[in-house]
């Protein structure tokens, strides 16, 4: 049995279907990478799967019960937490009150709620900077805490939206090493990411969105070599182009 069972889910605006009938499977254990163009659905699924809203049909099992409609906090109990694509800290408190504020979800014990919060620093990498102001943080530091106060819950599936966007290749990688070691520690990751290279470096299957809908899911050197895949990045036009060049080579 899969961590997440995702079967169908569908998610309207208006008339703007924008998840259609995605079905997705996360494995224990697994780091999943799922990319598609702007506006393909990506955060809607992953607001779906958070309990943001419902979904208008289909279903969402976390370790084999149904989480479909359940309050974000309900969900985030169970052992599902998730990062936000515009993090936005209160910048007036410190590190360790922002991953304790989230840790505290699990009970009112301060002092537990501080241990567990101290411990999700360090394993961003935040540790010795508990008592900063988040306001003060770099870019890459805000990046690094909303994973850690998303892991300051203690889930077994992290769902990673986009946190690597805008920053440079050192911390990139630093990430990439944060998110390797969650997989040792026995977290599961869905993640949400443009960068390609590190969406490589880091995941071992990939799931494509397109316009809501699923279009592609397998190895990520299958997936990226996928025909439809590559038309859904280049757009049509620019695909034929690429398919006909290919055709005059010799
Ligand atoms: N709360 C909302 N209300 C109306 N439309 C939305 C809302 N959230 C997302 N959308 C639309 O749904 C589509 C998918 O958006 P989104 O899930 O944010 O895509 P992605 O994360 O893949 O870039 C887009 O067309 C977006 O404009
Ligand atoms: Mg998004």
């Amino acid at each position: 049995m899969s961590l997440l069972e995702v079967t169908g889910a569908t998610k309207r605006f208006g008339g703007l279907v924008a998840v259609n009938a995605v079905d997705l499977r996360v494995e224990a254990g697994g780091i999943v990478g799922l990319i598609g163009p702007n506006g393909a659905g990506k955060t809607t699924l992953f607001n779906l799967i958070a309990g943001a809203f419902a979904p208008d049909a289909g279903d969402v099992v976390f370790d084999g019960r149904s989480i479909a409609g359940l309050h974000a906090a309900t969900i985030c109990e169970r052992g599902l937490a998730r990062t936000f694509q515009i993090p936005q800290p209160f910048g007036s408190m410190t590190v360790l009150e922002t991953i304790t504020t989230a840790a505290l979800l699990h009970g009112r014990h301060i002092g537990r709620a501080e241990q567990a919060a101290r411990l999700a620093a360090e394993r961003v990498g935040l540790q010795g900077r508990e008592d900063v102001l988040t306001g003060s943080l770099t870019n890459a530091q805000k990046k690094r805490l909303e994973v850690g106060r998303a892991l300051g819950t203690m889930p077994r599936l992290l769902l990673l939206d986009e946190v690597m966007a805008g920053l440079n290749a050192a911390e990139v990688s630093r990430m990439l090493d944060v998110i390797r070691r969650l997989r040792g520690e026995g977290v599961t990751v869905l993640l949400v990411e443009h960068n390609m290279e590190a969406v490589m470096a880091v995941t071992d299957r990939l799931v494509v969105l397109d316009s809501g809908r699923k279009i592609a899911d397998g190895p990520p050197l299958e997936v990226v070599e996928d025909p439809q895949v590559i038309r859904a990045y280049l757009g049509e036009d620019d695909a034929a182009e690429l398919e006909d060049s290919d055709a005059e080579r010799p």
